[in-house]
């Protein structure tokens, strides 16, 4: 059991938990993701680590409610208890000195893009970030994400705060201002694979996270095969971190559609 420290809500659905997990916060690296289930019977949810504090012993998750186990999650409030957490799960980013790099966060994608700002930060880099959202709201963690970057563009979809437009207009307001090493991606896949194509245009290398594809995040489910680079690999086990130039979009879209339309239909009986 792991109790809930603090609860902060972000928008309407998006709340992050401050939970206590100390062997976890001591080895979780950047990049890495646990697996929380709510109940004996709970479907296994797999999240990244978007922050961790050795000293308190907790880790910080961001969590969408957009199924019947995140809304379940979502529904519990500081002082409760989770059923298990287990983890550090996934292969850790890598991170090296790869000189000036673009850390691009879509939406949701800031959180787990958070801690491989620190990270390449910590070990040199210097790090420009592109935080994106549909409004002003949908932008979390702005003043964490400035503590790790040297310059940070801000951009929404409506114009409600920073500048009007989608990420790649701020990849590209960075590329055009200096020499780029490696961009790092992570949100939903349609802002990936364009974040991939920014990138590519520029013989910039491009690195992109799709743990949103995974379901039961073991290996077991097959819900996370996807082609990457003609080969098929398992996003939970052989990622969650992929060369954007490698990914099959089209496939991944596809595997993303399919679920949605099983987690719409369990929500729906949870809701009756
Ligand atoms: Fe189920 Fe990878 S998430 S096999």
């Amino acid at each position: 059991m792991n109790k809930i420290v603090r609860k902060e809500q972000f928008s309407e659905k998006v709340f992050l938990f401050e939970i206590e997990a100390p062997l976890i916060a001591k080895s979780r690296k950047a990049g890495n993701f646990v697996i929380v289930r709510i109940g004996e019977n709970g479907e296994r949810m797999p999240l990244t680590i978007a922050g961790a504090d050795i000293a308190k012993g907790t880790i910080t998750l961001v969590v969408q409610q957009v199924g019947l186990s995140s809304k379940k999650l979502c529904m519990l409030n500081e002082g409760d208890y989770i059923t298990d957490v287990v983890g550090p799960l996934g292969n850790p980013t890598r991170i090296e000195n790869y000189g000036t790099v673009v850390c691009a966060g879509g939406g949701l994608g800031v959180a787990p893009m958070l801690p491989i700002i620190q990270a390449l930060k910590a070990a040199g880099n210097r790090v420009l970030s592109v935080m994106a959202g549909r409004s002003k709201d949908l932008i979390i963690l702005e003043d964490k994400v400035r503590e790790s970057s040297d310059e940070v563009i801000i951009m929404t979809d409506d114009g409600s705060y920073g500048e009007k437009g989608v990420v790649t207009i701020g990849i590209e307001k960075f590329v055009e201002q200096e020499h780029i090493d490696k961009v790092f991606a992570i949100g939903p896949p349609i802002m990936m694979k364009f974040s991939n194509l920014t990138a590519q245009k520029h013989n910039i290398p491009c690195e992109v996270s799709l743990n949103t594809i995974m379901v039961d995040g073991t290996g077991m489910c097959g819900a996370c095969r996807l082609s990457i680079g003609g080969k098929t690999k398992f996003v939970c086990i052989d990622g969650p971190e992929f060369d954007g130039a490698l990914v099959d979009w089209d496939e991944m879209f596809k595997r993303m559609g399919t679920f949605k339309e099983a987690e719409q239909e369990e929500l729906q009986h949870f809701e009756e």
